[in-house]
């Protein structure tokens, strides 16, 4: 399997270890080699500790012997299947897939791991509609036991079935929804995200209080605020908006400290500063 990653990312370079170390041959791709190293560094970072572990059947060197790193779109021309991981805006992507659609084999796959952009208009971006799906891996992806398939308007029963079957052989369980805003995982994650914000700015409780009552009450692994720091508070808002606009309901309001935080910069884990301090 010729396996394409578009973006050296936190997503991205999951995406690429994963298959990688499935035995995937792999190309990752982003616009400049100081990005690729990151993602390689990223990589690298989580194999050893995987390899510490016990839980490598190779060495990291052997896996990462599998990767390469391309400033270039052209080398996906054999590729089996491109699954995209840029940053989430509608019109960058599309462009990406308008080109990728003009680049890669006639049977070759394209896929997008998008959180919340609407399926159905990247395939049409990319002119292969029915060779075209969404495969949304969690972050850490290297963790994460779910692929959230996500079938466009007229993607392929072939398609969807080949997906599916790579998704297991990367060790992950697909499950498959139907593209509608925020898919299945954020359209119910997110409203409890931004339920979790709202109690903050309502003062109903502090952030460690939220966190706790959640992680010790549900078993959450995570608090929802420790959680939607560790997404991006960005990402979040980014999320609440599709489903706001896409499903016309007021109950998908973004939280006015979310979109307050985010205009400060306030991102969460990534600038360093969200609920928590990093
Ligand atoms: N690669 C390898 N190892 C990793 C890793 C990675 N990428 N990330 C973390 N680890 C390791 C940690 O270093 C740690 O190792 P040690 O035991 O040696 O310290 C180990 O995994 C366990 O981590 P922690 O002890 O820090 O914490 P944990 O037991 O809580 O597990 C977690 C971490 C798996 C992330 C867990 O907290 C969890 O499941 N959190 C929820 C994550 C989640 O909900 N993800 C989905 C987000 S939504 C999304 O991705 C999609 C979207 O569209 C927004």
């Amino acid at each position: 399997m010729n396996f394409g990653v578009v973006g050296a990312g936190q997503m991205g370079a999951g995406i690429a270890q994963v298959a990688a170390q499935s035995g995937f041959s792999v190309i990752v791709q982003d616009v400049k080699p100081e990005f690729l190293e990151r993602g390689r560094a990223t990589i690298q970072k989580s194999l050893a500790k995987l390899h510490e572990k016990g839980k490598l059947t190779e060495t990291p060197d052997e896996i990462m012997g599998r990767i390469r790193f391309s400033t270039d779109l052209a080398d996906f021309v054999d590729s089996d299947l491109v699954v995209e991981a840029i940053v989430e805006n509608e019109a960058i992507k599309a462009e990406l897939f308008r080109t990728l659609g003009r680049i890669v084999k006639a049977d070759g796959i394209l896929a997008s791991n998008t959180s919340s952009i609407p399926i159905t208009a990247l395939a049409s971006a990319s002119g292969r509609p029915e060779q075209f799906i969404g495969m949304h891996f969690m972050n850490p992806v290297p963790l994460m036991a779910l692929v959230e398939v996500i079938r466009g308007h007229s993607t392929s029963d072939e398609t969807a079935q080949k997906v599916i079957q790579t998704a297991e052989q990367m060790g992950k369980t697909p499950l498959t929804c139907n593209d509608f805003p925020g898919f299945v995982s954020n359209r119910i994650l997110m409203p409890m995200l931004n339920e979790a914000i709202q109690c903050v700015m309502e003062g109903v409780a502090e952030p460690q209080a939220i966190d706790g009552i959640m992680k010790l009450g549900m078993n959450h692994p995570m608090g929802p605020l420790t959680l939607a720091d560790f997404i991006g508070l960005d990402t979040c808002l980014a999320i609440m908006e599709v489903l706001h606009k896409g499903l016309g309901d007021d109950k998908y309001r973004p939280s006015p400290l979310l979109r307050k935080m985010v205009q400060a910069g306030l991102l969460g884990r990534k600038s360093g500063q969200g609920f928590y301090t990093y």
